[in-house]
């Protein structure tokens, strides 16, 4: 399917016919996959982070996953920290055969924001792992993210759970590489308003400048964002099972989960810490743990009180149905429209876009029992 897409020629037929394709080989799980004969080949984008660490643990214990490699960013805490957690990860897990590339210690184009608020200072809300004996490869993420799309067009998917800035530079340096990938599934943006502003999800609002090339070149999107990721707190029933398993990776869970839910509630929370990245994950593994809407998103960039907030545009607005045929017409009819002209300047507001086409789906609600059950499921699992 990722021969099928190019940001110029993107229809929204190829969009919903490749989304189906995404999302049916995800239903399949574990034992289709396999007997197709096909493990899913991702490289996994992030910045450990606590919910990170779940979502890469998570990853490291599913079958269905060819995992090609690890590409750590600065997000929650500085590259400095992200980069050593993501091997650490990979250590616990057992899994040294997963290459990790460093990728980038700043955004694009503005100064880091960190998280450490939630994460502590050391990204694994002050959980104490060895200094990892493992190192990353010599390739930058954003080379090697090029490599490996190259080496296998079509087949692999970017899951994104930090800021894009490394799948942006990626696609930036390397103009036909956007129509390889078969898609990108991130933890990242809401619909429904933001937790670093109240227009911005932390994600996007740290490098708002690669969020917008990714969602416009033209790759098919999966948006897992603040619109469900909000409804995955984790308890203490989820830390006792995890404590219960004694399997080093949920030792390890267990601690993160441990340390993170007793600084939460020293500031105040009565519930979470929230699984924001172990749900793209688990959409990506079985993506009929969540309901999706199909819809036009790009980034703010320049907004005074909106940069980085995702813009999500449908002609499916609301709760006043519409006949399926007129739905599709006033489809094509509706152009993207910028802001309305100033009165100093022009006289109409700019097309942004002269035709809706719907480049992302978007994660509406979710099961969030199901997915706990994958999720602690997979970590306390035997090894
Ligand atoms: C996202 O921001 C980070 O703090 C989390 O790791 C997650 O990726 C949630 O907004
Ligand atoms: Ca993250």
């Amino acid at each position: 399917m990722g021969g099928d897409f190019h940001a110029s020629d993107l229809t929204r037929r190829s969009f919903v016919a490749s989304s189906a394709g995404l999302v049916a080989s995800a239903a399949a799980g574990p034992t289709l996959a396999q007997a197709a004969g096909g493990m899913r080949r991702v490289i996994i984008d992030t910045d450990p982070g606590v919910d990170d660490a779940f979502a890469l643990l998570l990853a490291m214990r599913s079958p269905e996953l060819k995992i090609e490699g690890i590409t750590p960013v600065a997000g929650n805490v500085p590259l400095a920290l992200t980069l050593p957690n993501a091997l650490r990860m990979v250590e616990i897990a057992g899994r040294s055969d997963i290459p990790v590339a460093a990728g980038a210690d700043k955004p694009l184009e503005r100064r880091l924001v960190t998280a450490t608020y939630a994460h502590g200072e050391n990204g694994l809300g002050g959980a104490i792992f060895p200094v990892p004996k493992l190192k990353p490869i010599a390739d930058p993420a954003s080379d090697f993210i090029r490599r490996i799309v190259r080496k296998y067009p079509g087949e692999v998917t970017l899951i994104t759970l930090g800021p894009q800035t490394n799948v942006a530079t990626a696609i930036a340096s390397d103009p036909g590489l956007a129509k390889l990938v078969k898609g990108v599934v991130m933890m990242g943006g809401s619909l429904s308003g933001g937790n670093v502003t109240p227009a911005a999800e932390f994600n996007i609002y740290v490098d708002p400048e690669a969020a917008r090339i990714v969602f416009q070149s033209g790759i098919p999107l999966t948006m897992v964002g603040l619109d469900v990721t909000r409804k995955t707190a984790l308890t203490a029933a989820h830390l006792e099972r995890l404590q219960a398993a004694g399997t080093p990776v949920a030792k390890a869970a267990a601690q993160i989960a441990s340390n993170t839910i007793n600084q939460n509630r020293a500031q105040g929370y009565l519930k979470g810490p929230n699984m924001h990245d172990p749900l793209a994950m688990a959409a990506f593994l079985d993506p009929s743990l969540l309901t999706w809407k199909d819809y036009y998103v790009d980034i703010e960039t320049k907004g005074e009180l909106t940069a980085g907030e995702t813009v999500g545009y449908s002609p499916i607005q609301g709760d006043q149905p519409r006949r399926a045929d007129m739905v599709r017409e006033a489809a094509e009819r509706m152009a993207i429209r910028g802001s309305a002209p100033s009165l100093g300047g022009a006289t109409i507001s700019p097309v942004l876009r002269d035709k809706y086409v719907p480049n992302t789906r978007v994660a509406m609600d979710v099961d969030s029992a199901r997915f706990f059950e994958l999720l602690i499921g997979r970590l306390a699992g035997k090894a």
